[in-house]
């Protein structure tokens, strides 16, 4: 059986990849600081004490999967914090690179050795990090932590090809959790069912593109 790592799977969109995967009879590992009643209730591998944030969360995933082949790894861990121009806390936006942007290169390197050839990672990133999208402005260290974050995941696509990993950087649309305050434009699991059709869609000719749910190819 395929087996597939999430992380953020405790909540909202990684919790629903996680449903959505388990559905599809993938051996799912739902990776998380801690879990809930809604990933215990799957029934699937959970590892706790995954914080993407730090190296020793990096290093008890590594731990739990130590010879065990990884087909997919989604990166789904993320924070939002509301930076505007006057009211800049660097805290905050240091805080939002080390998990929207060194967290999914912390846990793709640390789980390098479980992916093999034919294998998939998915970055979820936000269209908030394209500079091209950006015509509203605001959102600074939000902004700039997704932004590092495709950049990052454009350097895995080239860096990982030769060994026939295919890398995606993946916006789930604008959907209802606790990271929109419950607003959005739809649910989490018809995100989820959207990311993994391009998933499935994704191959060594198209890696290191930058998909929409929806199918949409965004600009950078
Ligand atoms: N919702 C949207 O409209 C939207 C739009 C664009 C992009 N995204 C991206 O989609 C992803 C999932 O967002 P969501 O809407 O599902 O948000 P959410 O409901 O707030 O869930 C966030 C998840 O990330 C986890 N997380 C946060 N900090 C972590 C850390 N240091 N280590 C490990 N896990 C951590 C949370 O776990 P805890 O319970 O431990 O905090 C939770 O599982 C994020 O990367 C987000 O940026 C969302």
């Amino acid at each position: 059986m395929n087996r597939a790592v999430i992380t953020g799977a405790n909540r909202g969109i990684g919790l629903e990849l996680s449903r959505a995967l388990k559905a599809q009879g993938w051996s799912v590992v739902g990776a998380c600081r801690k879990s809930s009643a809604e990933l215990d209730d799957l029934g699937v591998e959970v590892v706790t004490g995954v914080d993407v944030g730090s190296d020793e969360g990096a290093t008890v995933l590594a731990d739990a999967l130590k010879g065990k082949t990884v087909d997919l790894l989604i990166n789904c861990a993320g924070i939002l914090q509301s930076n505007s121009l006057d009211n800049l806390d660097f805290d905050s936006m240091r805080a939002q690179f080390e998990i929207n942007s060194l967290g999914p290169l912390r846990i793709t390197s640390a789980l390098l050795p479980n992916l093999h050839d034919g294998a998939k990672v998915a970055l979820i990133t936000s269209r908030m990090g394209s500079v091209s999208d950006n015509t509203s402005g605001g959102q600074y260290g939000y902004r700039m932590s997704k932004c590092a974050l495709n950049i990052a995941g454009a350097s895995l696509a080239v860096d990982l090809r030769s060994k026939g990993i295919a890398v995606a950087l993946l916006h789930p649309g604008f959907v209802r959790t606790e990271m929109t305050g419950g607003n959005g434009l739809i649910d989490a699991p018809e995100s989820a069912a959207g990311l993994l059709a391009r998933i499935d869609a994704l191959n060594l000719a198209n890696s290191g593109g930058f998909w929409h749910t929806n199918g949409e190819e965004l600009s950078w």
